[in-house]
């Protein structure tokens, strides 16, 4: 009998970083189920995964703040291949701005989204993760660790996430699944683009100075790519990293001033 591929659920994979990531571990023979708002882009990641590599691939479209809808997406995947090994959680969208112009919703909705989607996932899917020694990545931010007065949502839900990733992998230890973070800094996607947007028009600058400008202030030698996220997320999920377990990864270039 031949050995059936890994799966692995990547959600937030329509673009960006879960992109990156679903198609990283498609090159790796992964089958893939990616999961975002968006159907006609996930379709098109699906097959680009398979082009890439995908032992096979489903798309499933769904709003993942919603209660049942992080539950459906894995009974779907177990449905198409009959295990999981791999689960990333990187799905989010939190808002930035001032503290003050910031509702009740837009903090519950950064919550629903990163925070209760991840946690609901795991909950479905660790049934199948411990019978498949799996792997588990949180995509968290390094607003975890450096408290921004811009990032009153994205810091907590990001703090809140590293927490709970590592009380479960605390859990862990028994059941033989490995659980970690990873925290990226500042990445090259749309929300980078929509950043260095907004500070442009804010100082009057070119695209092109005020990406510089940010870069400057960041103290980062160069934006990163989602390739180098997913590349670790590869790492993390496999048998090189099998002592790797219960920590967070900060992938930031050094942005991150303190240890
Ligand atoms: N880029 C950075 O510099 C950076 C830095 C630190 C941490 N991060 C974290 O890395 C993760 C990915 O970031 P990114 O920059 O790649 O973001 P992005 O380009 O905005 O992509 C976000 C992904 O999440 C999906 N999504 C948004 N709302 C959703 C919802 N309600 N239900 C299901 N899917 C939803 C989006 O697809 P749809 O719109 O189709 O739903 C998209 O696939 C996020 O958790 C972010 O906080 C990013």
């Amino acid at each position: 009998m031949t050995e059936r591929s890994r799966a692995a659920i990547v959600t937030g994979a329509s673009r960006g970083i879960g992109r990156a990531i679903a198609l990283k571990l498609a090159k790796e023979g992964c089958s893939i189920i990616v999961t975002a708002r968006n159907h006609d882009d996930l379709d098109r990641v699906a097959a680009e995964a398979e082009e890439t590599g995908a032992a096979g691939s489903l798309a499933i479209a769904a709003d993942l703040s919603q209660p049942g809808e992080p539950e459906r997406v894995v009974a779907a995947a177990i449905d198409r291949f009959g295990g999981l090994e791999i689960l990333v959680n990187n799905a989010g969208a939190t808002k930035r701005g001032d503290f003050l112009s910031l509702t009740d919703d837009d903090h519950l909705d950064g919550f629903a989204l990163k925070y209760h989607a991840t946690v609901r996932f795991c909950r479905a899917a660790w049934p199948h993760l411990v019978a498949a020694r799996g792997a588990v990545v949180n995509i968290t931010g390094i607003g975890a660790h450096t408290p921004d007065a811009e990032f009153t949502i994205g810091g907590p839900v990001n703090s809140a996430l590293t927490n709970f990733t590592k009380a479960l992998a605390n859990r862990a230890l028994d059941e033989g699944v490995r659980v970690n973070t990873l925290s990226p800094g500042h990445i090259v996607t749309d929300r980078l683009h929509a950043r260095i947007e907004k500070h442009a028009k804010l100082k009057s600058m070119t695209i092109a100075d005020a990406r510089e400008d940010l870069r400057l202030h960041y103290g980062i030698h160069r934006f990163g790519e989602t390739a180098d996220i997913a590349n670790m997320v590869a790492f993390l999920c496999s048998k090189q990293a099998s002592y790797v377990h219960g920590t967070t990864v900060i992938v930031d270039g050094g942005a991150t001033p303190g240890i």
